[in-house]
C-alpha cells in the first residue's frame, strides 16, 4: 500500500453483488419489453419473472449474511442526508464512498421494493385470454387477482421511469462529478483518490455466496414448482 495521498485500487463490490446486478439488468429489461411483445414471449416472461423473484429473495439474504456494503438496512439514511448529497451531486462535488451513498441507496431500496411486488404479484395473474398464467392463478379470488393484474401494468411503468432515472444518475455521476461507478460494478474495483483512507469493507466470501443461491434456487423451486415436485 502507498501513502494516503497516492490513490489506491480498492475492492468494493463483491462477486455476488456484480453477478446479481448484471442478472437483474438483463432480466429486467427482457421483462419490460416482452410484457409488451404480446404473447410472443409469454413463457419466457413467467419463467425470467420467477427467475427475478428468486435474485430478490437472494439479494435479501445476502443483505444479512453477506458483505458489510451489502447491507439493505443501513440504505436507510436521513433523508437530508441524501438530498445533501444530491446537492453535492449538482455542484459536481460528490466525496467518494466505498458503497452506496446514502441518494443511491433510497433508489436500491425502491427498485427492489418494485420489482420484489412486480416478481410477486405475476405469480397470481392471467392475461385476458387466459394464454399466460401464474403458478398461483386460481388460488386467490378473481377480483384480487385482476386488481393485481392492474397494479401489474401501473407497477411497471412505475419501474420503467425508476430504472431510467438509476441509469440516468450513473451516467450524471460520470459527467457531472467525474466519478465512474459503472467499472467498479464490473470489476469490483475502485479508483481511491480522497486523501483520506478507504472505510472498511468486511467481505464475505464467494462459496458462501453459492450455498446460499443454491439453496434460494432450491426452495423457490420447489414453492413454484419448476420441476413438478
Ligand atoms: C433494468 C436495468 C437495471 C436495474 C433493474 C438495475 C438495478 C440496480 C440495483 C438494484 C442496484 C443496487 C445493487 C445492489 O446493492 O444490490 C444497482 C446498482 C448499480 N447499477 Fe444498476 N440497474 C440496471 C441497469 C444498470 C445499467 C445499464 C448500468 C450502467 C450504465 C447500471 C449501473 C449501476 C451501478 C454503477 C450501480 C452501483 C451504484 C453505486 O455505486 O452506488 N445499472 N442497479
Ligand atoms: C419482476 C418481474 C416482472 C416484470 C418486470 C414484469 C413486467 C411486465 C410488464 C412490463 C408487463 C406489461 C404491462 C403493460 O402492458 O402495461 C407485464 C404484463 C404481464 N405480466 Fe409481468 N412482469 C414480471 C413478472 C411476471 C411474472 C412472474 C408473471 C407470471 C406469469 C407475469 C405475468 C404477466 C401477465 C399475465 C401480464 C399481462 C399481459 C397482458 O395483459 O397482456 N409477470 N409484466
Amino acid at each position: 500500500m502507498s501513502s494516503q495521498t497516492s490513490e489506491l485500487m480498492v475492492r468494493i463490490w463483491d462477486l455476488w453483488i456484480r453477478t446479481f446486478h448484471w442478472a437483474l439488468a438483463a432480466s429486467i429489461t427482457f421483462l419490460l419489453i416482452s410484457g409488451n411483445t404480446g404473447f410472443l414471449f409469454y413463457e419466457w416472461h413467467r419463467h425470467i419473472g420467477e427467475f427475478v423473484l428468486l435474485l430478490i429473495v437472494f439479494r435479501i439474504l445476502w443483505s444479512v449474511i453477506g458483505s458489510s456494503n451489502s447491507s439493505l438496512i443501513k440504505l436507510i439514511a436521513h433523508p437530508l442526508r441524501a438530498l445533501a448529497h444530491l446537492k453535492h451531486l449538482i455542484s459536481g462535488q460528490v466525496p467518494q464512498e466505498r458503497g452506496h451513498n446514502a441518494a443511491g441507496g433510497w433508489a436500491v431500496l425502491a427498485m427492489l421494493l418494485l420489482i420484489g411486488f412486480q416478481a410477486v404479484s405475476g405469480l397470481f395473474i392471467a392475461d385476458e385470454d387466459e394464454l399466460i398464467e401464474g403458478v398461483f392463478y386460481g388460488v386467490i379470488d378473481y377480483d384480487l387477482s385482476e386488481r393485481l393484474l392492474h397494479l401489474h401494468h401501473l407497477n411497471a411503468e412505475l419501474l420503467m421511469v425508476l430504472v431510467g432515472v438509476h441509469v440516468f444518475m450513473v451516467l450524471l455521476y460520470l459527467l457531472r462529478a467525474g466519478q465512474n461507478l459503472i467499472t467498479p460494478m464490473i470489476t469490483g474495483r475502485m479508483r481511491w483518490l480522497d486523501k483520506t483512507s478507504p472505510p472498511t469493507v468486511r467481505f464475505t466470501a464467494n462459496w458462501i455466496g453459492l450455498v446460499l443461491f443454491i439453496t434460494c434456487a432450491v426452495i423457490i423451486a420447489w414453492i413454484l414448482n419448476w420441476f413438478k415436485f
